[in-house]
């Protein structure tokens, strides 16, 4: 696992945008796997000013999402689909029938899952994975005790998460108590994963992602059993780090 030291959250977000920018220039027809949350806007932001300069263009890029929560529509404001669209897809010249994101509102859940899973594998599989860090060190919203080969799937939330989100949510909503994920496995199976951590309250789930032990008990752990993770952590983030 290679880290990365940004100074500060500007710095972790422009770190990161190097990085995928140059993916997108490496790479023919890109296929990146992103992450919602406060953590990736910035690297959101940056993409979209080097997509409006013309350094870069997203015309052969194929996306899927990590998560989305159960019952809510794509045009309701606190679902993931609208987040994307907001803080990336709407400025860039992605094609929308290319930037996945799972439904939270799928008829049948066994089958989005399933069809999630093929879409991934017809894209050709998932060549840098950008990833967030739970406070309880969940990826996508796989919770502690998600078995490491997981595969696309419907999660219980746990309570500390929908506190943690619970800022996203206007007033009158509650985050829900389900999601649909990719799983570990699904994450594990790609290329390459770059994942972003700033601030203090990070700094536990670093310092366990750095120090602790591989196990199920602390999902991002699995990231030692990958070969080409990059971690982009601020200083704030990696400051219990031994
Ligand atoms: C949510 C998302 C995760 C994300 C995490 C961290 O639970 N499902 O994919 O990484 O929150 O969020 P934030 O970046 O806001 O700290």
């Amino acid at each position: 696992m290679k880290l990365i030291k940004a100074v500060d959250y500007t710095d972790m977000s422009n770190l990161a945008c190097d990085l995928i920018v140059q993916k997108l220039k490496d790479l023919a027809e890109p296929v990146l796997g992103l992450a919602t949350g406060s953590t990736p806007e910035g690297l959101y932001e940056c993409l979209i000013k080097k997509n409006k300069q013309g350094e870069i263009t997203f015309e052969n890029t194929t996306s899927f999402n990590l998560d989305e929560y159960i019952g809510l529509a794509d045009d309701n404001p606190n679902s993931y689909h609208y987040f994307m669209n907001e803080k990336l897809f709407d400025h860039v010249n992605i094609a929308k029938e290319r930037a996945h994101v799972p439904s939270g509102v799928a008829k049948d859940f066994t089958e989005e899952c399933e069809q999630y899973e093929k879409m991934i594998t017809e894209a050709g599989g998932i060549d840098v994975q950008l990833l967030g860090l739970g406070v309880n060190g969940h990826i996508g919203f796989n919770e502690p005790g998600t078995s490491f080969s997981s595969r696309t799937h419907v999660v219980e939330l746990d309570e500390s998460t929908r506190n943690a989100n619970a800022h996203f949510f206007a007033s009158g909503w509650e985050v829900p108590s389900q999601a649909i994920s990719m799983g570990i496995e699904t994450i594990m199976e790609s290329k390459e994963i770059i994942l972003l951590a700033s601030g203090e309250k990070k700094a536990e789930a670093i310092a366990r992602l750095l120090n602790g032990e591989v196990s199920e008990a602390f999902p991002a752990s699995v990231l030692h059993n990958h070969a080409n993770v990059t971690i982009i952590a601020d200083e704030a983030a990696r400051s219990k780090l031994k």
